[in-house]
């Protein structure tokens, strides 16, 4: 077997001499459903002359041939535009060479693919500067079952001396169509993942982070929906669904050209980030990953989820652990006394682990405030007296494991990290530190500020702590590296690869702990961090009625067992219900004082923790479909369904409907129309009556997707939800 993934090779090479005509055929990039083909034209450059759903191998040798070649050439166009030549728009790549020369020609040189088991094809397509010793290389990775294609680019030299890379996109793609709408998804803290939908117009659109290696989601996201002709609905339309895997400063860019072609251009942002690279020292961009989909939003974000889970995310197809964090309980103000008994609580709960937050650490500065102690990751001597050692055992004991928080990327300046370690802060020379959240960000160029970050999770790791929470809790500003002196311009990139490499070393010795990517909430919800993470925090703002919003959004591009949600206090006006509820549309987990919940309350939130488990294969592993979005009114419905087509729940969220609103049955999809299933409502409070007609009823799944049932309270006076689980008989 492991031969078989490891081995299968099939390598494929086809090889055209320099300065030779020969023009090769058509390259498709294939996945089960979708195509993207790219021809040689006679001028040797290369031209994307197709993107959409499968072609066959004889439509393909249809397709029409580039040219003729000169610079009103209608589509299709080059394929990985360069900059400086005969470029009219937005380019892929651009560079200076060593002797000054500020442009980069493209031309074929070679082509390979090999597959990998039966789910993978790698197709890389080289180019090289006819004039100067310069290889791109663009990278495709076709996963066939999820009709995911990932893509990246890299580029080396040969050059005497240096050259300067100042534009180099992951991937340039080419769609036609008369109209173009763009889905993007923007926020700020605790109102993270708005969903915002827009017509593409003449120019160019660009969606963009500055804001370096930290913290950089914080305004936008790096993934997109982008809908040919037509608004897309969840079951209608052609779509491409993009995302970037990368943590930093990214740039998306649409550009509507003359023709009304659409460029376009996911990848690092180029702002400030002029990189000089070295000879024989490959540049490799983030990854881009996209679907397509000529059916709707619905399944594009479905391939992207079960790609996720088996390739995009750290231990994508393992069960999630329940977790009772103490946030929002205690802030930093515990005591050592206080976190045993909220052990106990987590263990009454049914939650698999303990989450300490903020707050444990610091001696010189106690962190009992968030102005100082940053960076002194040893244990609080006054509120932990024995150390993080009593605090895993006492979990140990009641039967739990023990998780902690972490921002190891950042210092206060009142640490004694700061005082020792000056030079590994980014700060402008000659000007005010620039503070937020009263917080710097340390140089994580430097492989000694990577070496200490790396030893400060080791050092939680190796004595027993079973989760991490990494959090990240301010953007780049006013930012300088001592360690990259004259190269400044590397910073945003170099900071990202720096933090990479600290997660490589980490996932190499701990390849399985579950950790959480957390950024002031949700700023840092992208697949280059996800690759070493089991999950994200969706957003500090956890009032249930805002997160059906948040988690809506995010639902789109990531899959539901990375997006943390917890039932809290924020809002002690939405029943416990509701707030549960609503935490069940990612990954359950708490953040409450379970010791003030009633009796009924406890009851009924161990039987959610039960049902959350229970229902693993269908709320964390299955396809999700979104079936009335809180953007379009005010009843909200989702439904997941397992990969058997024969277990599947459907959650709803009555976010206060007006007086006398119309309450109409909800069609279901994605089940089996021969199956017949029984619906019953779970997740009731105890003493509480089911009130949807359909419980306890069992129809066929034709019926539920063509008639569809009632899951909205008609005349709610506040907000209700309510949980049914569907049952194959
Ligand atoms: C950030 C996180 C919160 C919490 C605090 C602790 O704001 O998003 O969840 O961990 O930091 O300071």
């Amino acid at each position: 077997m492991m031969l078989r993934f490891l081995c299968c090779l099939l390598l494929l090479s086809r090889f055209v001499p320099a300065g030779a005509q020969a023009i090769p055929p058509p390259i498709a990039i294939e996945t089960e459903h979708v195509s993207l083909v790219l021809t040689v034209g006679t001028n040797q450059k290369l031209y994307q002359t197709y993107l959409g759903p499968k072609l066959t191998a004889a439509d393909r040798q249809s397709l029409p041939q580039p040219g003729p070649f000169d610079a009103y050439m209608p589509a299709p166009g080059e394929a990985y535009v360069p900059a400086g030549t005969d470029n009219l728009f937005e380019p892929a790549i651009g560079m200076v060479h060593a002797d000054g020369n500020p442009s980069l020609a493209l031309v074929f040189a070679e082509v390979q693919t090999s597959q990998t088991g039966d789910d993978l094809i790698t197709t890389t397509v080289h180019l090289r500067d006819p004039a100067y010793p310069v290889d791109v290389r663009l990278h495709f990775a076709a996963y066939q079952k999820e009709d995911v294609i990932k893509t990246w680019m890299e580029i080396t030299h040969r050059e005497k001396k240096p050259v300067v890379l100042t534009n180099y996109a992951s991937a340039m793609l080419r769609l036609h169509a008369p109209h173009y709408w763009l889905t993007q998804l923007h926020g700020d803290w605790a109102s993270e993942a708005k969903e915002v939908e827009g017509e593409l117009t003449s120019g160019l659109k660009v969606i963009d982070s500055k804001l370096g290696g930290t913290r950089a989601g914080w305004y936008q996201t790096p993934s997109f929906f982008l809908a040919l002709d037509k608004p897309a609905t969840e079951t209608s339309g052609e779509v491409l669904a993009g995302t970037l895997a990368w943590t930093g400063s990214f740039r998306l860019a649409f550009e509507v050209d003359n023709l009304n072609t659409l460029r376009v251009l996911p990848g690092l942002n180029p702002f400030a980030s002029a990189y000089t690279l070295p000879a024989n020292q490959p540049f490799v961009t983030p990854e881009f990953i996209f679907t397509y989909s000529p059916a709707g939003k619905g399944p594009a974000s479905r391939n992207l989820h079960r790609w996720a889970r088996r390739y995009g995310v750290l231990d994508g197809t393992a069960p999630r652990p329940t977790l009772l964090n103490n946030w929002e309980t205690t802030l930093t103000a515990f005591t050592e006394s206080r976190l045993d008994s909220l052990m106990g609580d987590a263990a009454r709960l049914g939650a698999q682990i303990f989450l300490l937050d903020d707050g444990w650490f610091g001696n010189k500065y106690p962190r009992n405030n968030d102005k100082v102690g940053l960076g002194d990751w040893q244990p609080d001597r006054a509120k932990l007296p024995h150390g993080l050692g009593h605090l895993v055992q006492t979990a140990t004991k009641a039967g739990i494991k023990f998780g902690i928080w972490v921002e190891p990327e950042m210092v206060n300046p009142k640490s004694e990290l700061y005082e020792k370690h000056p030079d590994w802060v980014l700060r402008l020379p000659n000007r005010p530190e620039d503070y937020s959240r009263n917080q710097l960000v340390l140089d994580l160029t430097n492989p000694k500020v990577q070496d200490f970050v790396f030893q400060v999770v080791d050092e939680q790791l190796s004595q027993g702590v079973a989760y991490v929470k990494w959090d990240c809790n301010r953007m780049m500003t006013s930012a300088y590296s001592p360690y990259l002196g004259r190269d400044q311009s590397h910073l945003y990139i170099d900071y990202v690869r720096g933090l990479y490499k600290v997660f490589d070393r980490m996932r190499s010795k701990y390849p399985h702990v579950p950790m959480m990517l957390c950024s002031g909430g949700g700023a840092r919800a992208d697949y280059g961090g996800l690759k070493y993470f089991t999950d994200f925090w969706a957003s500090d703002n956890t009032d249930a009625f805002e997160r059906v919003f948040i988690q809506w959004g995010f639902l789109n591009f990531f899959p539901s067992n990375t997006l943390a949600s917890h039932v809290t206090n924020w809002n002690r006006q939405h029943t416990l219900k509701f707030r549960t509820d609503v935490a069940l549309m990612g990954k359950l987990g708490y953040d409450l004082d379970v010791s003030k919940l009633s009796v009924d309350e406890l009851t009924f939130s161990r039987q959610a923790v039960q049902n959350y488990k229970r229902l693993t294969p269908v709320l964390a592993q299955g396809d999700v479909f979104r079936l009335r979005s809180p953007y379009e009114g005010n009843q909200v419905a989702l439904l997941y369904v397992d990969e058997a087509q024969r277990h599947a729940v459907a959650l709803s969220y009555n976010l206060h409907t007006r007086f006398h609103e119309p309450v109409l049955p909800v069609r279901f999809q994605g089940l089996n129309p021969a199956q017949r299933y029984l619906v019953r409502e779970i997740n009731l409070m105890p003493g509480q009556k089911d009130t949807l007609p359909a419980h306890d009823h069992t129809y066929s799944g034709d019926y539920l997707m063509k008639v569809g049932v009632l899951l909205s309270d008609p005349d709610a006076t506040q907000l209700t939800s309510h949980v049914l689980e569907v049952l194959a008989e």
